[in-house]
């Protein structure tokens, strides 16, 4: 493996009722707070009444900005710095998914920082500092609640881009999973191949001597594996959604990139699809990462094989390597099927009139992947596969 340096200094406070700490990580991080939600699903299932009554007890004053969206945009995160700087808010609070947790990421930036939020989303900038940021996390997927991640959308110029900074890491994350119980079907299905998508980004790697590494990989799949078929016939089942949302924090959180360099094609060829259509990311990931396994597999074999024997449960007798890697994809393709993932891009109606604006994006900053490197035609190439 290769040497790295790991630190993560959110604090993860997980469990059924452990709502009850927001008071006092509040009374840690100042008295004037924005609470930023999404569309509404908090106040629906009782979320929003928790952490209003938390703040209350601490004293705190808030400012809401509600409404962010599904894939957040840039112009909420304006409107969020804007509405910090006016009334000196000491910290953010956001509460919901990865698309409420990354506009907190970005509004907490971009209040202290000067100039064009814009110019940090698209990397021409390092963001200066951040208002400290506390997240309630209501559906498990991003792994945005413990790692320093934040993915915006430029609405005018339909661009999506990941950006990152060590001051934007949660200081805390509450994470109940019961508070996920609510989250429909298909949003569940997204957030779990979401979370697959991110350990296959990191497992397909050509570092040598990672076994704990890969334990730790196939571990989380194999729990999710067995897990999310369960979950789909019981949404409600609060065990269950504890065991897949302590596998969506794990996936992203750093642990399992430590020695390793990972992909990462697959979330570039996706955030360049939502970019132009705004579909859920992980409804794109379902579509596309089947079609990039079927091109990488032929390439570097071994990793598929192993993920189809230790994941799968692929049996190896009689069969090479290329044949076990290649039954191991048809293994995962049928179970993302079963629990109702899509399978076409034109599942969402896309067709292949913008293919090729779409891989332009996705490969804007040069040729995309380190398991496999994919030019724009590569990127192209999947896509119609795919359609
Ligand atoms: O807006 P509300 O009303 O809250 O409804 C949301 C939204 O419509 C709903 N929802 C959330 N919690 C719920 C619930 N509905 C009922 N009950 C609950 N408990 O679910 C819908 C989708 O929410 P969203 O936050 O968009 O989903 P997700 O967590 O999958 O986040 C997706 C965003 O994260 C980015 C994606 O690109 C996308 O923009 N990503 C962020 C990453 C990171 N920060 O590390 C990594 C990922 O790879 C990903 O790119
Ligand atoms: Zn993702």
């Amino acid at each position: 493996m290769k040497s790295f340096v790991f630190e993560n200094p959110t604090k993860l406070i997980f469990g059924q009722g452990e709502i009850r700490q927001l008071t006092a990580e509040a009374n840690k991080l100042g008295k004037r707070v924005l609470l930023l939600y999404g569309g509404g699903s908090i106040k629906r299932n009782g979320v929003y009444d928790d952490v209003m009554k938390a703040l209350r007890e601490a004293g705190a004053e808030v400012w809401e900005l509600s409404g962010v969206d599904p894939n957040p945009r840039i112009s909420t995160v304006r409107k969020g710095a804007e509405l910090c700087r006016e009334n000196g808010i000491d910290w953010v609070l956001a509460v919901g998914g990865g698309s409420v947790l990354d506009c907190g990421k970005a509004i907490a930036a971009a209040a202290v920082y000067e100039g064009d939020f814009w110019d940090v989303v698209s990397r021409k900038r390092s963001a200066q500092g951040a208002l400290p940021l506390g997240t309630v996390l209501t559906l498990a997927a991003t792994g945005s609640e413990m790692n320093t991640n934040s993915v915006i959308t430029n609405e005018e110029t339909q661009e999506k881009l990941g950006w990152s900074s060590y001051h934007v890491y949660p200081r805390f994350s509450i994470l109940d999973p019961a508070y996920t119980a609510s989250v429909p079907k298909d949003q569940t299905v997204y957030g779990i191949v979401d979370m697959m998508s991110h350990v296959f980004e990191q497992y397909f790697h050509h570092d040598a001597m990672t076994p704990v590494q890969d334990g730790f990989c196939e571990a989380i799949l194999r729990a999710i594996v067995r897990t999310a078929p369960e979950l789909m016939q019981d949404l409600e089942n609060v065990e269950l959604r504890e065991t897949i949302l302590y596998c969506g924090t794990m996936a992203l959180n750093g642990v399992l990139s430590m020695g390793v360099t990972g992909d990462w094609a697959n979330h570039d060829m996706e955030h360049a699809v939502s970019a132009v259509y705004d579909i859920p990311h992980g409804g794109g990931l379902a579509i596309l990462f089947p079609h990039w396994m079927d091109l990488a597999v032929e390439k570097h074999p071994e990793r598929f094989a192993q993920l189809a024997v230790n994941v799968f449960g692929v049996d190896p007798d009689g069969k090479n390597t290329l044949e076990v890697g290649r039954e191991g994809i048809e293994e995962l393709r049928e179970f993302w099927r079963q629990i109702g993932a899509p399978t076409r891009l034109g599942d969402y109606g896309i067709d292949d009139s913008k293919l090729v604006i779409m891989a332009g994006k996705a490969t804007a900053a040069g040729p995309r992947g380190r398991y496999v490197t994919l030019t724009l035609e590569d990127v192209a190439e999947i896509y119609r596969k795919a359609l």
